[in-house]
Order: C-alpha cells, then structure tokens, then sequence
C-alpha cells in the first residue's frame, strides 16, 4: 500500500483534544486511513509526498444532513418566497412528481454530481435521504442510487402526506412494506415532526418501528415553529434533531441534558441547518444559546432543491460565525467532528471529522493560511486539495 506524506501545512486544525491545533505538520496517509499526524520536521519519509507551501488544512467537512435524490427546479417557488410568500413544506408535493415521473439515469446524475460539487469544496463525507419518492418502489429506487455515491442513507418516508393519501394510510405503508423494502440499503430513519407534516404520535410511530428493526433514528424538528420534535427525539435517543430553529428553553435544556448520561452514550445532536434559515427567510437557529447551555451542535447544508439548494459548507461556518455568534474554531468543529457525532461515525477505527492516526484519510487543503479566512473572507471559494477516503478526489 502506498504511504503518502502531506507536508507543508502551515495550520493543522485536528479536531484531537490531544493533539489540538498544530503549526509546520504533516500528515502520513496510507491506504483509506491517517497513520501519522505530527510537526513536518519530525515526518520520515514515505513513496509520495505533497507539499501544501504553508497552507492550511482541516478535516473534510461532513455534511450530515442532504436530500440529494431529486428531479425538476424549484426557481419559482424561491422567487415567490424572496418576494414575501411564505415557505411552507408544500413544494415538496412538486419535487415528489417530478422524482417519480424521472429515469433512474437522470436521478443518478443530478446525486452523482451534486456529490461531485460538494466535494470539490472540502465535503468528504456525506449523508442523504430519501422523501421526495413516497411510494415502495420510488423510495426504494432513491435509497439504492444514494447508497452508490454517499457513505450514509436515511430513509424519510415520513417526509409528507402525499397529496390525496390518507395519513393513517400512509403511515401504515411508511411503517410496513416501505420500511421493509428500503431497510437493507439504510442506516437510519427520519420523520418530519412538524405542523403540515406529521404530529408527535405519529413521527413517535414511524421511529419505534424503525428502531425494531435495528435502524438509528432521526427527526426534522422545530423548523417552523416550536414544537414537539425535539423533546421525540431526545426521549427516543435519536442520534440526531435537524433544524433547531425554534426552541423553547425546555428544549434547549433536553438537548444539553442528553449527554448527561454516565454510560458513555451518546447524547442527540443539534443540526442546524443555516443556508436554510437563511433561504426560508426563518430566523437563524439559536447556536450560541445550544452551545452555551452545553448541546452538541453540527452543522450542515440541507442540501435540497426547495429550502437549502446549496452544497456549500464552507457558506454555512461562515454564517454561524458571522452571525451566529460561533467563533471559527466552534464553526469549523461542527461542520465537521459535529457532522460526524450526528452521524455516530466520530470515534473508533475509520472515525471521520478529526486527523489521527486511525482515522479515515479526509483532509481538507485551503488556499489560505489559517482556517479563519473560511469566516474572513466569505465566500470565497478557498478548496486547493481533497482527500476523501485516501484518494486525490480535487
Ligand atoms: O429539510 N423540512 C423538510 N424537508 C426539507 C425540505 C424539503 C423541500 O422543501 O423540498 C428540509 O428543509
């Protein structure tokens, strides 16, 4: 297996508590893992080596939380929401046709370079639902062309009602035939707990039937207004609650207080999602409150064609710095080890989000000396090198 020394950083974000922030290191990767981390003077030789000239460097981005199976444009609804209307989830209805009167080929090609995009901007890792095909077979076909491009699937049955379904109905296919049939290609489960989607009991139905099958569960919550999403998903131990953005202070204690626990067990993870905030004219979700009160926070691009159509991680750290009140070591945490706890993929062999020997091999190159030109010059695309699993891949 060929070793290959990345030296020449001028700035190594690791995301280690032990070995924290270095200055003049390098990086040994060999195969899909990190097996050497330390100062460049220190770095034996190996069969390759790149040198970044002094740039600095960070673990790829992990981008927790995408809807990447789509068809069809969404352009006039985003005008009519900049012109004053309302973001509600019923666009979703309009991608949910086009995805299923879609080829396979076309579905295939707007995830593969959609995935292509984001990686070309520092995203190593990646998570993808389903939710815009609501039938058996469609949300089968988008969990099977998903699993070919990312590394985690999420089956989002629960997405919406679709238009003239009835819910009990609905729910009974989501929990049974449909949840049978994507289970293999999956990892986890989601449900949009939200007025105009799915109520408490109902999310509370599609997650437990998951978690028999041995599924990890999610849950979209609080995006539109306050209500009971969080307290779901922090009661149900779900690995994650996306969105976030209107939390009472109940909430804000929920989500601190899951990772309490004296188990060593993972707590849930708030996700916020700030390009969509941003796109749905919502305020931006309270980050500074989370993290004060001692949440996990991650953050993620939403990637979607109707609240969030943008892969741009490096766009979401910059909001939460300048106007989230995170500062760029927080930021940068986030979108990246943050990503990986929301995902459960931040520790042991392989980990993702940090630079250790062990890890898997996702480095991050900017064009910029120090990780808080990401916050001082917004953006700009600042990507010089990828690295995901060990391979050039920019
Ligand atoms: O996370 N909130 C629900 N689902 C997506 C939006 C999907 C859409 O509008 O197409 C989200 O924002």
């Amino acid at each position: 297996m060929t070793a290959t020394l990345i030296t020449g950083i001028g700035e190594l974000t690791t995301n280690d508590d032990e070995l924290g922030r270095l200055h003049d290191a390098a990086v040994v990767i060999e195969g899909e893992r990190v097996v050497w981390v330390g100062p460049a003077a220190r770095a034996a030789p190996t069969d390759a080596r790149v040198d970044v000239g002094g740039r600095a460097a960070l673990p790829g981005w992990v981008d927790s939380h995408t809807h990447l199976v789509f068809a069809g444009d969404r352009t006039a609804e985003f005008e009519a929401r900049m012109a004053g209307q309302a973001y509600s989830a019923g666009g979703i209805a309009h991608t949910v046709d086009a995805t299923r009167a879609a080829a396979d080929a076309d579905l295939t090609a707007t995830v593969r370079g959609l995935v292509r995009e984001a990686v070309s901007q520092g995203t190593t890792y990646l998570e993808t639902k389903t939710g815009y095909g609501l039938t058996v077979d469609d949300e089968a076909r988008c969990a099977r062309i998903a699993a070919k491009y990312v590394e985690e699937v999420t089956f989002l049955g629960a997405h919406i009602v679709p238009p003239g379904a009835d819910a009990e109905d609905y729910l009974d296919l989501v929990a049974g035939p449909m949840l049978a049939a994507v289970a293999p290609m999956v990892r986890w489960v989601d449900v949009f707990c939200e007025k105009g989607a799915f109520d408490a009991a109902q999310s509370e139905r599609v997650l437990r039937a998951a978690a028999e099958r041995g599924l990890g569960l999610r849950v979209h919550g609080n995006q539109l207004c306050e209500g009971p999403g969080v307290e779901l998903a922090v009661r149900l131990g779900a690995a994650s609650v996306d969105h976030c953005t209107y939390l009472s202070d109940n909430d804000v204690d929920a989500l601190a207080g899951s990772w309490d626990g004296d188990g060593g067990s993972d707590g849930t993870v708030a996700t916020l999602l700030p390009a969509c905030d941003l796109s749905t004219r919502q305020p931006l979700a309270p980050a500074r409150r989370l993290l004060d009160a001692g949440a996990v926070v991650a953050l993620a691009s939403n990637a979607n064609p109707g609240s969030s159509y943008t892969t741009s991680m490096a766009f979401c750290v910059a909001t939460a710095v300048l106007q989230q009140g995170l500062s760029v070591d927080e930021a940068v945490w986030a979108a990246t080890r943050g990503g990986a706890k929301a995902l459960r993929a931040d520790a042991g062999d392989g980990a993702v989000g940090v630079i250790r020997p062990g890890a898997r091999a996702d480095l991050h190159v900017l064009d910029a000396p120090s990780v808080t030109h990401l916050a001082y010059r917004p953006g700009v695309p600042l990507t010089c090198a990828v690295w995901r699993n060990g391979a050039r891949e920019y």
